[in-house]
């Protein structure tokens, strides 16, 4: 039976041992709040300090750990004597604390938006305590908040984007139970968001099912937990009253931000064409109403995708290359960019170019790189079926592993 740390986490079954001796030291709360290690990632840590001592030092502050509960861990078990150094006391101890961890874990933007919220009171006690000491600046760049603007700077310091941050605080008040699912991520925050708007019993018997089953489609679960049938969009209205008839849980693709709903011509494609290795099956992951769909098969590609389809959740068995023109809402469009990374293979997104500045998009052009194919000219997008002929926004193809260069200038042929 594993037990629960300060945190209220569970200690993991690897610690073993250790656990007696972990628990004789203190931790800071926030560096609890980071998840552990998985069992293999740890396992290897504990050979490396086993094989080549310690290398660097478990970071101390006032007494208490800020840095270092997993080489802690591996020292206690691999019998190596734990060596410490305390923290300089430089800016914020809470960012610094995220910094060094964050980049280590593998965690989604969802994961990140739950610690966020974990954060906002630690962040809000440490703001005080600096702003009573007459410091304003932190190091890292970092900025102490200002009231009203924590949830901002909690998304900042975990690395997501502060409209989840949101997201994560109204589930909290809803259905607080389902934010250690977010956590461990078993539910991304739009799905917590659709199962928090459920009642109450019928919520509790679909996160049963969705913890012993994390990988399958939530719209499947509900429709088999609350239906009584599978892979059937579910039954119940916000209030829970049925009137009979079918509730859509999540709105259709084509009702969401009319911003979502621009349609692609046929010439906005041809500058990608070059780019795309013929033989190809290309995913368009947007399909709305099948316009770029069409026009890809038009020009010779297997296609895969539907209009059923959600970007978010679900891949076809066969793809190649992802080309879409996704929503441009937000929070759709980081969602649709952070996925599109996450997927690991050549992508080509038709964006605004305006998508090029904003914190949360930057971490992925930054870390994982980016290329651009932008026109000379903007393109007059379909809208309510008719071809517009008055853009009013400048788009480019942001693409992925598939451009030769890092910028490419094209001139773009109306027709
Ligand atoms: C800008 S439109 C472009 C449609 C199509 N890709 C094209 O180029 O003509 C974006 C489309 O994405 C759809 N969409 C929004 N969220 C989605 C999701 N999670 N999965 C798949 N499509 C989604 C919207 O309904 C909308 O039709």
């Amino acid at each position: 039976m594993r037990r629960r740390l300060a945190s209220g986490q569970h200690m993991p079954a690897y610690c073993g041992q250790a656990e007696a001796k972990f628990r004789q030291y203190s931790f800071h709360p926030v560096c609890e709040m980071f998840p552990w290690m998985s069992e293999p990632e740890f396992l290897a840590l504990a050979e490396d300090i086993k094989t080549n001592g310690l290398i660097e030092a478990i970071t101390r502050y006032k007494d208490q750990i800020v840095d270092g509960k997993h080489r802690l861990t591996a020292c206690l078990i691999a019998g190596v004597k734990p060596r410490f150094a305390e923290w300089d006391g430089q800016g914020s101890l809470i960012s610094w604390i995220a910094s060094k961890n964050l980049p280590r874990r593998h965690l989604t933007p969802s994961q990140r938006a739950a610690i966020a919220v974990d954060l906002l009171p630690e962040l809000e006690k440490d703001a005080k305590e600096r702003q009573r000491e007459g410091g304003r600046v932190a190091k890292n760049g970092a900025t102490i908040p200002v009231a009203g603007k924590a949830s901002q700077f909690a998304a900042k310091v975990a690395g997501t984007n502060y409209r989840y941050v949101e997201a994560v605080k109204a589930i909290q008040k809803q259905a607080p139970e389902l934010i250690d699912e977010i956590r461990v991520g078993n539910l991304t925050v739009r799905d917590a968001g659709t199962l928090a708007r459920l009642p109450e019993a019928r919520r509790n018997a679909v996160t049963r099912v969705v913890k012993q089953a994390p990988d399958r489609n939530l719209d499947e679960i509900i429709g088999k937990v609350v239906n009584g049938r599978s892979g059937a969009r579910p039954i119940t209205s916000r209030n829970g009253a049925t009137n009979g008839k079918p509730f859509n849980f999540r709105k259709p693709f084509e009702t969401w931000e009319k911003s979502d709903e621009y349609y692609t011509p046929a010439y906005a494609l041809d500058p990608l064409l070059p780019y795309l290795l013929k033989g190809a099956t290309i995913w368009e992951g947007a399909w709305g109403r099948g316009h770029l769909a069409g026009h890809l098969k038009q020009a010779g590609f297997r296609v895969a995708g539907s209009p059923k389809m959600d970007f978010l959740q679900e891949q076809p068995r066969r793809w190649d290359i992802l080309v879409t023109n996704p929503p441009y809402s937000q929070p759709r469009k980081d969602e649709f960019i952070a996925r599109a990374y996450s997927l690991g293979k050549p992508f080509a997104l038709l964006l605004p170019i305006d998508a090029l500045s904003g914190e949360y998009r930057h971490q992925f052009y930054r870390e994982r790189g980016l290329e651009l194919l932008v026109p000379n000219r903007r393109i007059d997008f379909i809208v309510d079926g008719e071809q517009t002929d008055a853009a009013n926004f400048a788009t480019a193809w942001f693409c992925w592993r598939l451009l030769p260069e890092r910028l490419i200038c094209v001139d773009l042929a109306k027709r």
